[in-house]
């Protein structure tokens, strides 16, 4: 009998990033990683049962999602990670997958991280249903969703989520609810996907020592979180998507994300701190797009700028902003 069995997971963004990473370890990083979950930026996906002759992928039509338009090369990663997922559990049958995503994918806005997060927890549902098992507890299915794609591990946790080699935490500071804004400057399908860019940032100069530096980066953020050190917090984060980029453009050969929008958007929110000494948490992902974190009481702050992007002709995709 036809049966379907649907979840969502939400995307997240780094503070503290993961860029280099161990290869053939199964998405093992070179540094520990902090994020933010975006339970406003996520994934549905729908695993069908039913005679197919293999696995098949095709895109989720459902009000509120975008319908994606996945490059046979992206379905083929999606697939192959089902595969991994059905290896563990034993499961031979063929089934038909259905994914979509609530905000543009491949631009900046880690739709990897949730899309497998999705696809993972989906599949462990249906298969632990069909197999009649108990369900594994979260760091196994995050774990085997770290597989997928990397940054997947850290949507299981939320609000906060540290990721070091095997092992995820949730992390507990007393910013719990932050407003989020992604201003996009570009849409458009990145040259160098985020898997590429782990393999390329081993070639800059800069790399010796970037493990190093992530983590007292890491350390020294939290302890500016705990401080409730906000300032602290924003010049850490802006240091860290910076000296990311930084091995972007000093690799050999060179690649990097930045576009006109993405120098504009970033001047324009730093503004506010050399103004009025406070600001939004600042950070890029490897995309061009610019993301914005806000304390609740920054409210008037957030909804004044994303007016001023908006007026701009930027896109902004934002948590009760
Ligand atoms: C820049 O998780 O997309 O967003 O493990 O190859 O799938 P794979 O890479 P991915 O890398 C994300 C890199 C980043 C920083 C981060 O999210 O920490």
């Amino acid at each position: 009998m036809k049966k379907i069995w649907a979840d969502t997971a939400p995307s997240n963004i780094a503070l503290i990033k993961y860029m280099g990473k161990k290869e053939g370890t199964g998405n093992l990083p070179d540094n520990p990683s902090l994020s933010y979950t975006l339970p406003h930026l996520k994934t549905k996906v729908e695993i069908e049962s039913g005679d197919y002759p293999e696995d098949m992928w095709e895109p989720l039509v459902e009000e509120g999602y975008t319908t994606p338009n996945l490059a046979p090369k992206e379905s083929q990663r999606f697939l192959d990670h089902f595969q991994t997922i059905k290896s563990h559990f034993n499961i031979e049958d063929n089934f038909l997958i259905r994914s979509a995503n609530n905000f543009p994918q491949d631009c900046g806005l880690a739709s990897s991280a949730s899309s497998f997060a999705a696809l993972t927890k989906c599949s462990v549902k249906s298969f632990t249903e069909l197999k009649n098992l108990e369900a594994p507890t979260l760091d196994e299915v995050a774990s085997l969703s770290r597989k997928g794609s990397g940054s997947s591990c850290r949507s299981f946790m939320e609000p906060w989520c540290m990721w070091s080699e095997e092992r995820i935490l949730k992390v507990n500071f007393s910013y719990t609810k932050l407003l989020h804004m992604v201003v996009v400057s570009d849409d458009s399908k990145k040259k160098v996907s985020s898997s590429l860019a782990h393999k390329k940032v081993s070639t800059s100069m800069l790399y010796q020592g970037r493990t190093e530096r992530a983590i007292t980066r890491m350390g020294l953020l939290i302890e500016a979180l705990n401080l409730k050190n906000w300032s602290k917090a924003f010049e850490l984060c802006w240091a860290e998507f910076w000296d990311m980029h930084a091995l972007f453009e000093t690799s050999d050969p060179s690649f990097g994300y930045f576009t006109k929008g993405s120098l504009d958007i970033l001047n324009q929110s730093k503004s506010i701190w050399t103004k009025i000494g406070d600001g939004p948490l600042i950070t890029m992902d490897a995309g061009p797009n610019v993301h914005l974190l806000f304390r609740p009481e920054q409210l008037p702050m957030a909804e004044s700028l994303k007016t001023k992007f908006e007026n701009c002709n930027y896109r902004v995709f934002s948590s009760g902003i």
